[in-house]
């Protein structure tokens, strides 16, 4: 509807003379659906008040008169527009036609890296982020028709690799590497033990490196353990995943890019970027309008051994070669902005790959103390520890919660997780209260999940015919929401922000709850509940979607 207005309007204007794609908004005004603010531009580049030219146009659409029901220029220079119950009710007839919600379709071939756990290393709250961003980012660029690609690009041969196997072999001197067997626990504590052990002892330092080059360069037996220590850790990394419906098409890791290492370096080599920096090869990014100090972009070490920019070179190589996609996005760590930076620029400066790469950065958790999220020990927060605080949280609000259906349960969880992290702008940090986040009041996911299960029950069965007429305040304000759904699905696809989704859905929930404790849902004219159940079975088929999009299910019953 918004966008129609807006042709509208840009068509007046035009024909006036002016030239303009402008912008209408919500109004918080009394007496308007929606404003225009777009006169202030108008008038610094015409050199008229803006007053003058709203006047003007104003006059021209009040022709419109199946659309604005009112139409006025303010001082100093906003259009006021209220539209006609008709205008709505027929774009209300249009959106529930259309499953799609009548969303601008987009035709992009879109890779998506928004996995990055580190084999070997259990999943902490870091890469609860990327993944609840990223599924999301994925299913709304899939949902306004764009063909996504997901990889999960597994950390699988970085220095932790040749850590973990420093331990086995330690710890079992004498076997062979076929005949060792190792358990997810004993992973667990393996890691963080040699990599503790490798910050004070700079001998066992310089054989896990060594264990790690040796790796790369495929030695047998350590490749053997490496086989073993994937295959454990990437089954757990799987479970995780599996209980936050993190899905992805698929499951190449860092040691893949090594394939590409041959060719990589050739065309490199060819492009004349490489130079030789103490026996290290690195690429200078600098650019003259850096503020900054962009340092160089180192693409292999001095010993021969590879690095995170090296992989991340390699996979751009293949994912072009393999999918010419039109753009991949990264989502990670705000933190790794320059790591980024220096690769975008690499691809660039080569032109290696002509499509557009992006970078989604995100802010970090934080615990009530505003530090990053830790445990009461002070140790990074485990993935199953958060998972299971929150669920512990939730059941102990209510006594009822404690009797429900696991599944259910296990559903809530993922909505209060999911929500709490996808209604902030990602770039920002957010602090996870959890016992704020699992009240059914509030911004939070339970609350959504609410409205949903109390308008579903208030349903009963409509004709599909909508009339034209709408019976008071409360009705209009969630009819006229109903309506912004397409523009914010638009919107928080082109800029990868789900956030607009998430804030919508508590908007919308508000309206909706306001709606029904408002108007009478019984003993009401047949016509009255027919037009009313028409417009909550087109808010619940909204809300279901868009909590689809965020990657949260609908319990049965909560
Ligand atoms: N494994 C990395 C980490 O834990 C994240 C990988 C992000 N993706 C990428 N293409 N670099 O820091």
């Amino acid at each position: 509807m918004i966008e129609k207005i807006e042709k509208i309007f840009n068509e007046e204007f035009k024909s006036l003379g002016y030239d303009i794609t402008c912008k209408i908004i919500s109004s918080k005004e009394k007496n308007a659906d929606f404003q225009c603010d777009d006169l202030f531009k108008l008038a610094k580049i015409y050199h008229k008040a803006p007053i003058t030219i709203g006047t003007e146009v104003v006059e021209k659409l009040k022709k419109h008169k199946k659309i604005f029901k009112t139409i006025e220029c303010v001082k100093p220079g906003f259009i006021n527009i209220s539209v006609t119950d008709e205008f709505i009710n027929e774009n209300l007839r249009q959106l529930i036609k259309d499953k799609k919600l009548k969303v601008k379709p987009s035709k992009s071939t879109i890779v998506l890296d928004y996995g990055g756990p580190n084999v070997a290393k259990p999943l902490h709250v870091g890469h609860l982020r990327t993944a609840i961003i990223g599924q999301s980012i994925n299913n709304i660029l899939k949902f306004t028709g764009n063909k996504t690609i997901s990889d999960v690009h597994l950390g699988d041969i970085g220095t932790q690799m040749g850590q973990v196997i420093f331990g086995i072999l330690s710890d079992f001197p004498k076997q062979k590497a076929e005949d060792i067997q190792i358990t997810l626990d004993y992973l667990n504590k393996t890691y963080p033990k040699i990599s503790a052990l490798c910050k004070e002892n700079d001998e066992v330092r310089n054989k896990c490196l060594e264990i790690t080059k040796e790796l790369q360069n495929g030695n047998k037996k350590y490749k053997a353990l490496w086989e073993k220590i994937y295959e454990i850790s990437v089954k757990d990394i799987k479970r995780l995943y599996d209980y936050l419906d993190v899905k992805f098409d698929y499951w190449y890791g860092e040691s893949d890019a090594y394939k590409e290492f041959e060719e990589l370096f050739k065309f490199l080599n060819e492009k004349k970027v490489i130079e030789e920096d103490n026996g290290a090869k690195i690429i200078n990014v600098k650019e003259e309008s850096d503020k900054i100090n962009i340092p160089p972009c180192i693409v292999q070490k001095s010993d021969g051994a590879y690095l995170y920019a090296s992989s991340d070179l390699g996979t751009i190589w293949q994912r072009k070669r393999d999918f010419t996609p039109d753009n991949i996005i990264y989502i990670t760590d705000a933190r790794q902005s320059l790591h980024f930076t220096q690769i975008f620029r690499v691809v660039s400066k080569t032109s290696m790959y002509k499509g557009k790469l992006e970078f989604c950065g995100y802010g970090t958790v934080n615990g009530k103390d505003g530090k990053p999220f830790k445990t009461r020990s002070g140790g990074s927060f485990k993935l199953d520890d958060l998972i299971s605080s929150v669920k512990e949280e939730f059941k102990n609000l209510r006594k009822e919660n404690q009797k429900m259906d696991e599944k259910d349960l296990d559903i809530i969880v993922n909505a209060i997780i999911k929500y709490a992290d996808l209604q902030n702008d990602l770039t920002r940090n957010y602090i996870f209260d959890i016992k704020k986040f699992s009240e059914v009041n509030g911004k939070t996911g339970p609350y959504i999940l609410y409205t949903y299960l109390r308008i579903n029950k208030l349903l009963s069965s409509n004709n599909g015919i909508l009339s034209d007429k709408i019976y008071n305040e409360t009705d209009r304000k969630l009819r006229l929401k109903i309506l912004e759904v397409s523009s914010i699905i638009n919107q928080s696809s082109k800029n990868r922000k789900p956030h607009y989704i998430a804030s919508y859905l508590y908007d919308l929930s508000v309206l909706a709850n306001n709606f029904y404790e408002t108007n009478k849902m019984n003993n009401i004219e047949e016509d009255i509940r027919n037009d009313y159940d028409i417009v909550l079975t087109i808010n619940n088929y909204i809300l279901k979607t868009l909590l689809n999009l965020l990657g949260i299910n609908i319990p049965k019953k909560m």
